[in-house]
């Protein structure tokens, strides 16, 4: 467990206008381990990663990376910070390349050799994308694409990744693919994040858990006992 690389929000507090999405939300993302958020549709899954990466602007409560406080700083800062983001629907640089987007996900890596390095892990974990580095990134099939967006978030040598849905309209092949690079790349010492609304994927993935309504954590535990909890599973696992 590396304390410095650990993720926490506390009491944190969004709103768009007047309308409140985030709600005095505290979490903790200890340092190597990855956690997993669940929630339905407009839980506020997605504004929690976009508080935490400067993306939206938080209105009370604070964010911090191994207890030094990031809250509401620039979303390139945060990138500094080693916190990288998957962003709900991949969002690709279209009219650009694979290559060019995930060469875009290395800027801040100025070492070439280091950059060659990454782009080499990059396509061991994903070598569906060796043959596509020249193809424009939009015509790519969303499986692909998907694995693209985290592709080019590793790039950053990330300490710590967020990933919002990533395996959102996947087939189950490239929900295992996904699956097995997030708890590979844990294993290489990067803490994790991870949104889903396929609860079963996430509870599986992640080691603790937290759920999300309207805007409010209403429990967070061990991922493996949710898997049998019987209110979990029968609000988010279809059981
Ligand atoms: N840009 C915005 N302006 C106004 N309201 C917004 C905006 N983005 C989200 N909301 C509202 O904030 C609430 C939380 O939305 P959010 O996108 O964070 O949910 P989510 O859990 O990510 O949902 P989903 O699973 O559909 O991605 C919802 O009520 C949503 O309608
Ligand atoms: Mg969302």
């Amino acid at each position: 467990m590396t304390s410095e690389h650990t993720l926490a929000v506390r009491d944190l507090t969004v709103h768009y206008g007047a309308v409140p999405a985030v709600t005095g939300v505290s979490m903790e993302v200890k340092g190597g381990s990855i956690v997993s958020l669940i929630g339905a549709n407009g839980a506020g899954k997605s504004t929690l990663i976009k508080a935490i990466t400067g993306l939206v602007k938080v209105r009370s409560g604070e964010v911090t990376l191994g207890g030094k406080p990031l809250t509401n700083r620039a979303p390139n800062v945060i990138l500094d910070h080693g916190i990288a983001l998957v962003p709900e629907g991949r969002r690709l640089f279209g009219g650009m390349t694979v290559r060019e987007n995930l060469e875009m996900g290395a800027y801040r890596i100025r070492d070439a050799a280091r950059q060659a390095e990454l782009l080499d892990t990059c396509l061991r974990y994903f070598p569906d994308l060796k043959a596509k580095l020249a193809s424009d990134a939009s015509s790519l099939s969303g499986g692909q694409q998907q694995m693209v967006a985290v592709a080019r978030a590793l790039m950053s040598a990330p300490s710590v990744l967020l990933l919002d849905e990533p395996t959102i309209g996947l087939a189950p092949a490239f929900v295992n693919v996904i699956s097995a690079v997030v708890r590979d790349v844990n294993r290489q010492g990067v803490t994790v994040l991870l949104v889903e609304q396929n609860a079963e994927v996430a509870l599986r993935v992640s080691h603790h858990a937290y759920v999300l309504e309207s805007g409010r954590v209403v429990k967070h535990g061990p991922s493996d006992v949710f898997l049998h909890d019987p209110d979990i599973k029968k609000a988010y696992l279809g059981l």
